[in-house]
C-alpha cells in the first residue's frame, strides 16, 4: 500500500480542489524531518501522520473520534514500513493531559470546526517547543462589502457552510488567524500558501529563530 492510497480516503479529497488542498497541506511539512516529534490534532486517518513519520518523526496522531476513521489503513501502513507513529483519541481541549511537548504540532482544517478555536490554541502553545502547522478555512475572497485586512471572524449556523457538515462554523480572515496564533503566544507567523478559500499557516516560538526547518521560507 502507498500514500497515495490513503490520501484518497482523507476528508475532501473527492470534492473539486480537494486533492490539491490536501497536497499543499503536504507540501508545508518539513522534508527532513529524522528526530522530530510530531503531534497532529484532528488527524482522521492519519495521511500527514504518516508523511511525517515516513521522514524519521516520532508521531501521535490524535483524533476526537477514532472508530469511522478506517485505521486499518494506517497501521497497515505504519506496520508494513515500521513507523515510530500511534494514533489515540483525544479531544483538542484535553491536550493537558499529554505530559510531552512536540518539535512541531499539526493542527489541519480543525480550527473552523470548533466552537472555541481560542481556547484549543491556547491549549496547544504548550504542547509546541517549535512550530505549528495550521490551516483554515478563510473568509478573505467571500464578503465584497468587509475589510478582510481586519481581524474578522463570521460565525455560520450549522450547515449553512456546507448542508452536509453542520461542524463547519467559523469563518475567519487571515489577519483574525494570524492575531489569534499571536495572543495565544506565538512569536512569528508567517501564511505559507493558498487556495481560494484555504490557508496554510506555520507559526513559531522565539526558540526556532534560526533554524532551518522549512524549505519554504
Ligand atoms: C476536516 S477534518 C481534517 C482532517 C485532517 N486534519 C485534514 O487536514 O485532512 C477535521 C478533523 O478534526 C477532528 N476534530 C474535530 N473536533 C475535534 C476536537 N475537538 N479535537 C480533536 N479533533 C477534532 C475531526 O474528527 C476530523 O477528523
Amino acid at each position: 500500500m502507498d500514500l497515495d492510497h490513503i490520501k484518497t480516503t482523507m476528508p475532501g479529497s473527492g470534492l473539486p480542489g480537494g486533492l490539491l488542498w490536501i497536497e499543499r497541506k503536504a507540501e508545508a511539512l518539513p522534508q527532513q524531518m529524522a528526530g522530530m516529534t510530531v503531534l497532529d490534532i484532528g488527524a482522521y486517518n492519519g495521511y500527514y501522520s504518516l508523511i511525517c513519520a515516513s521522514r524519521g518523526a516520532k508521531v501521535l496522531s490524535l483524533d476526537v473520534v477514532n472508530e469511522w476513521r478506517n485505521l486499518e489503513l494506517y497501521n497497515e501502513f505504519k506496520d508494513e514500513h515500521q513507523l515510530d507513529c500511534e494514533h489515540k483519541e483525544l479531544d483538542v481541549y484535553d491536550l493537558d493531559q499529554l505530559d510531552e511537548v512536540f518539535d512541531l504540532v499539526i493542527f489541519y482544517d480543525v480550527f473552523y470546526h470548533l466552537e472555541s478555536p481560542m481556547d484549543a490554541l491556547r491549549k496547544i502553545i504548550p504542547k509546541v517547543r517549535r512550530a505549528l502547522l495550521l490551516s483554515t478555512y478563510i473568509i478573505d475572497s467571500r464578503f465584497a462589502d468587509v475589510d478582510q485586512t481586519q481581524p474578522l471572524m463570521y460565525f455560520f449556523e450549522p450547515r449553512e457552510l456546507r448542508k452536509i457538515d453542520p461542524t463547519n462554523i467559523w469563518g475567519p480572515t487571515t489577519a483574525c488567524v494570524e492575531k489569534m496564533l499571536k495572543v495565544a503566544g506565538f512569536q512569528a507567523v508567517k501564511m505559507l500558501s493558498y487556495i481560494e478559500d484555504r490557508a496554510i499557516f506555520r507559526a513559531t516560538k522565539s526558540t526556532l529563530s534560526g533554524l532551518p526547518l522549512w524549505p519554504m521560507t
